[in-house]
């Protein structure tokens, strides 16, 4: 069983999913109890915790990819569908993190490009300029600056328990870790609060970072007077993606960082790669016949990822898609074909994308331009209510 609790040690708050804002392919109850699909909504409808509508309001919406390492289907997934999805329903802000990349060893002659890269696929996915705000972080200064009254905000014991940085450190140690890795969920908050989010949407394993966020905008709401929203973490619930797994260790979720890249299904894989990397992957040591294929993460990682695939791209629920198979041959074709029907389009509309590079910058510029309005507004009030003498 995964551990849930949040930096506080408590059990996360957060585990509350927002049911209805998630729509194909994600089942809001747990698996096996049926599950009414939520009808289309309005732009900018207003939905509270448990989902109702309300009328009159839109709420805002920020998320964050880092550029570097291989954009995955786990990233596609667990977050990027569900970022093009949200933005026709709230007010959205979407940021590649390049200052959260500075936290881990990199080459500076690739950062640039990386992000650049980034933005492109993020439009590729769907993310539309018209109807969203896509900026790079650090062409805003405030996500630095909000993020050191923060860091004056969260405590040594809160971040010493994020298990991200016990993963990231681990190899090298913590002596040699930097100091942003063990900041970098502040940085993060400072992100989410700059714009004064109501939603985040990420996949599970931003759970954590999302209660720290929650609880840091509470103590500094409480100690210094409201300031922040407290915002809400939109994960998707099971079958919707939120933890796609590596496909030849689908103990451990598939990530930039495995050691080997044949478990991870990169956005720009050439397709007949992907075709292999599916085929190959590990489907447990069942023997295959009745029963072989069913939605079991526990018993049956493997088989239960590919399920959890083909329900995230497909639609349905993985325990239902099982039973309309009885070899992994064919289940694996499927997920092929699945992964195939979005990646090669995806990939045609990067290439077309990227021969405009002036297109993107300008992106980018009228992006920063929006978000640096927000942004700018919110720090005035923080650093009003920290005291800090004005200009
Ligand atoms: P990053 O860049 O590692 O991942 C981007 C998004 O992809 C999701 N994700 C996955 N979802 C399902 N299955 C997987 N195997 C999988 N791997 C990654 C992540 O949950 C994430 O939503 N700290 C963040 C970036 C960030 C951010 C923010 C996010 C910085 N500031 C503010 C939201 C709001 C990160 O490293 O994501």
């Amino acid at each position: 069983m995964r551990d849930t609790r949040g930096p506080s040690g408590r059990v996360s708050e957060i585990t509350v999913v927002l049911c209805q804002l998630f729509g194909p392919g994600a089942s809001c109850r747990p698996l096996g109890t049926g599950n009414a699909r939520p009808g289309p909504l309005r732009p900018g409808t207003l939905l509270g915790v448990n989902g109702e509508p309300h009328a009159g309001e839109t709420k805002v919406v920020l998320s964050g990819i880092q550029p570097t390492g291989a954009v995955h289907l786990g990233n596609y997934l667990g977050a990027l569908r569900w970022w093009v999805d949200f933005q026709d329903r709230y007010d959205a802000f979407y940021c590649v993190v390049d200052l959260h990349a500075l936290t881990v060893p990199g080459d500076p002659a690739e950062l640039s490009q990386a992000t650049f890269n980034m933005a492109t696929l993020l439009m590729a996915a769907g993310l539309d300029p018209g109807r969203c705000t896509l900026f790079v972080q650090s062409h805003v200064h405030e996500h630095a600056e909000l993020a050191w009254l923060l860091e004056c905000t969260a405590t040594m014991g809160e971040l010493s328990r994020m298990t991200q940085f016990k993963d990231k450190s681990g190899k090298d140690g913590e002596e040699s870790a930097r100091l942003g890795l063990f900041a970098y969920p502040v940085l993060m908050a400072a992100d989410i609060l700059l714009y004064q989010a109501d939603l985040v949407p990420v996949g599970d394993d931003q759970r954590q970072h999302l209660e720290l966020t929650r609880d840091l905008a509470q103590r500094w709401n409480s100690r210094y007077g409201t300031t922040f929203k407290v915002p809400d973490a939109a994960i998707p619930p099971p079958g919707g993606g939120a933890r796609i797994m590596d496909l030849q260790d689908p103990v451990h979720k598939m990530s930039k960082s495995a050691a080997s890249g044949a478990g991870l299904i990169s956005l720009f894989d050439d397709p007949k790669l992907i075709e292999r990397k599916v085929k190959r992957a590990v489907t447990d040591l069942d023997p295959p016949g009745p029963g072989a294929v069913r939605w079991d993460p526990e018993a049956k990682p493997g088989v239960s990822n590919l399920l959890e695939l083909l329900a995230a791209l497909r639609g349905g629920r993985p325990a239902e898609i099982a039973a309309g198979y009885e070899s992994y041959g064919r289940l694996k074709s499927d997920a092929t074909d699945a992964v195939l029907e979005m990646v090669v389009p995806l990939q045609e509309r990067y290439r077309a994308l990227a021969r405009d590079p002036a297109a993107i910058r300008s992106v980018l510029a009228q992006g920063a331009a929006r978000a640096g309005e927000v942004a700018a507004k919110t720090m005035g009030a923080a650093r009003s209510a920290l005291g800090l003498l004005p200009r």
